[in-house]
């Protein structure tokens, strides 16, 4: 028998997971108010790389299989996306970063206008709170996930973080500092996604341990490629709007330590990220894959 991991096969079978669970889990835009929803749905659906929701999967499938899993990992995959869409609608009105293009499409105040964005920031957070409080899955798993994404979302974690991004505008930040900011406003979330994965799982304190140190390096690696990319790639690649950091004058791994520096750290740090994973074998091949994806994106 063939056992061998094919990557872009397991890719494609649960971004397609992904996008089943939010049709379903988000409501139709025939739900009154129907402009909200459908506004909703526009900001959730219709392209992203679903890299958190791949991350629950992937951290889901460690530990022995059990058959209600694939129910609490559809729920705990939309709840983290729901709440970083409504971190990117927030991100992009023109209070925060101003942006027009998210996805390769209008940001959802322009498409729609900005109370409309507010409020689909504010109701797809409530709405991923809602899906996991009745998530299928034991009281105990739903309680842990329900509190594991608050603190990931809020003041303490990506919140925070766009807290810090606002307040260092224009000023420089030291190597520590931009850390924690990318630890927060972007690391947070990614961390959660594993630490769900590894909720549904039943992993032990050891094995969450193991997963809490891949997803630290991971989290601050994605940012560091974020701001890579905003300072080398075109608009069209991106799908949002290139150099953006630099003209609004953000401190970002480019500007603090130059560019070689920050791609040879994010390389660094995807190294440090997969290696954290060596005591889980062959079950952790997904997320060791997706490291390398996460780092080596728009390469
Ligand atoms: C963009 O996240 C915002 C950051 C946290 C840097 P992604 O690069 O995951 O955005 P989508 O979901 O693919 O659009
Ligand atoms: C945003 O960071 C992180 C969020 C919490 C949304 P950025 O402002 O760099 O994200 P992009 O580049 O607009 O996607
Ligand atoms: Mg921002
Ligand atoms: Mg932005
Ligand atoms: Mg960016």
């Amino acid at each position: 028998m063939n056992t061998a991991f094919h990557f872009q096969e397991w890719i494609t079978s649960h971004s397609e997971c992904a996008e089943l669970a939010l049709d379903h889990l988000l409501d139709s835009a025939q739900t009154v108010p129907h402009r909200l929803h459908d506004a909703m749905r526009y900001a959730a659906q219709g392209g992203g790389k679903r890299i958190r929701p791949l991350l629950v999967y992937a951290a889901g499938q460690l530990g022995d299989k059990d058959s209600a899993r694939a129910e609490s990992l559809d729920a705990a995959a939309v709840a983290i996306e729901c709440i970083h869409a409504y971190s990117l609608v927030h991100d992009d009105l023109p209070c925060m970063d101003d942006d027009d293009l998210r996805r390769g499409r209008p940001t959802v105040h322009k498409a729609f206008d900005e109370a409309t964005a507010l409020l689909v920031g504010d109701a797809l957070q409530t709405r991923a709170f809602e899906i996991l409080a009745s998530a299928n899955c034991d009281a105990q798993i739903r309680l842990k996930m329900i509190a594991a994404l608050a603190a990931a979302s809020g003041s303490r974690g990506m919140a925070g973080g766009q807290a810090i991004d606002l307040e260092s505008v224009g000023k420089k930040l030291d190597l520590a500092g931009l850390k924690q900011m990318h630890a927060m406003k972007t690391g947070a979330l990614l961390s959660c996604a594993v630490e769900l994965g590894g909720i549904c799982a039943h992993l032990g304190p050891a094995q969450m341990a193991h997963l809490a140190s891949y997803a630290k390096s991971l989290g601050l690696a994605f940012q560091i490629v974020d701001d890579v990319l905003d300072a080398t790639a075109d608009s069209e690649t991106l799908g949002k709007t290139a150099g953006k950091d630099a003209a609004a004058n953000k401190p970002t791994y480019v500007t603090l330590m130059g560019l070689d520096y920050a791609q040879k750290q994010a390389k660094e740090l995807q190294e440090v990220a997969i290696a954290s994973l060596d005591s889980f074998g062959a079950s952790a091949q997904a997320l060791k894959d997706l490291a390398f994806l996460i780092v080596n994106r728009g390469k």
